[in-house]
């Protein structure tokens, strides 16, 4: 591979609290080692339209703190077909981009591997989102901030759970993975955990929360994650109701209040480990591949040896919670 000088970093996908302190370390760190850096806007589809600016020490100044991507985020779908990442990689070229590095998810990640993979771009992709549902990582940017916001918004439907002996379910985000549901579940006090990783019994749930109402409980909370095979926090919650009227049942979405906010102290810290190893893996010659972190050590994966396999939720996570919801 020739030396890497000029690099391009975009956010890519839904934004994740901590996407903004990736940037930074990678702008900061691309300049320690003596590399221009180019920021690469709104994803693939600026990459597609050229929306280019060149970044310096200040362009990253105050950011540290901040929730969003000061780069912004789009999810294209012109760059999912050939002639989209053509276009793209003729943009890249015209501005001397010789590597990528993009922050986001499992998409975000399959596109750099197609644009490596048709016209030989070198890249790092870094993990950024709430979703933790990308193999290779014990973490995502993004899925510690937004879990404590779930965990936040959990506590205060408590208080108005057991101010009025309500049963409410929770709907929490997570497209087709478990991971803020089963952690804020559990930090949450929940009594049952809906996740898409596995089967859900209606009886079963009715029986368990019937037990509950016998035994004087006078709130419970169902943490459901979106997309899951038993459907939507309101269809679970009309077929609880249709199956008992022992309830006064009550549904909150969380939804997108999950991907803004302050990132904590952990997402950004981890923005900032993973942001200047993708800056030193590149210039170690290495590429198709995402940065990650696993017990403390950043480590690296190359996409075929990850992308084919899906990330299990903690099995034990799930023993934890049946015990603790008794
Ligand atoms: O992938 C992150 C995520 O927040 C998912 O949890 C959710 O299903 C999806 O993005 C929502 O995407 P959008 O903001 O495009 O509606």
């Amino acid at each position: 591979m020739n030396k890497i000088n000029r690099i391009g970093v975009f956010t890519s996908g839904g934004d994740a609290p901590g996407m903004n302190a990736a940037i930074r370390a990678v702008v900061r760190a691309g300049i320690y080692y003596n590399k221009e850096i180019v920021g690469i806007y709104r994803g693939y589809e600026g990459m597609i339209e050229g929306d280019f600016e060149e970044m310096d020490v200040r362009s990253v100044a105050n950011i540290l703190q901040r929730g969003g991507t000061m780069l912004k985020s789009a999810r294209s779908k012109e760059f999912r077909t050939p002639e989209g990442r053509k276009k793209a990689f003729e943009q890249l070229k015209k501005s001397n981009i010789d590597a990528l590095i993009g922050i986001g998810g499992d998409g975000s990640f399959t596109g750099m591997h197609h644009l490596y993979l048709e016209h030989g771009m070198p890249y790092i992709c870094i993990p950024g989102t709430i979703d933790n549902d990308i193999p290779g990582t014990d973490y995502t940017i993004g899925y510690d901030t937004a879990t404590n916001t779930a965990v936040e918004a959990i506590d205060k439907i408590r208080d108005t759970a057991l101010s009025h002996n309500r049963l409410f379910f929770i709907e929490v985000m997570g497209r087709d993975s478990g991971y803020i549901a089963i952690s804020s579940g559990i930090a949450g006090g929940a009594v049952s955990i809906i996740i898409p990783e596995e089967e859900t019994s209606i009886d079963e749930l009715v029986e368990k929360l019937n037990k509950g109402g016998k035994k004087n409980k006078t709130s419970s909370l169902v943490i459901v994650a979106e997309g899951g095979k038993s459907g939507s926090a309101m269809e679970i919650a009309e077929k609880v109701k249709e199956k008992s009227s022992y309830f006064d049942t009550k549904v909150t979405i969380l939804g997108h209040l999950q991907r803004g906010g302050t990132p904590t102290y952990f997402d950004r810290l981890l923005a900032s480990k993973m942001g200047v190893a993708a800056i030193e893996g590149l210039d170690q010659g290495k590429t198709d591949a995402m940065v990650g972190i696993r017990h403390h050590d950043i480590i690296f994966n190359k996409f075929d040896d990850i992308m084919n396999q899906p990330k299990d939720i903690h099995k034990d996570d799930l023993r934890i919670a049946k015990i603790l919801s008794i």
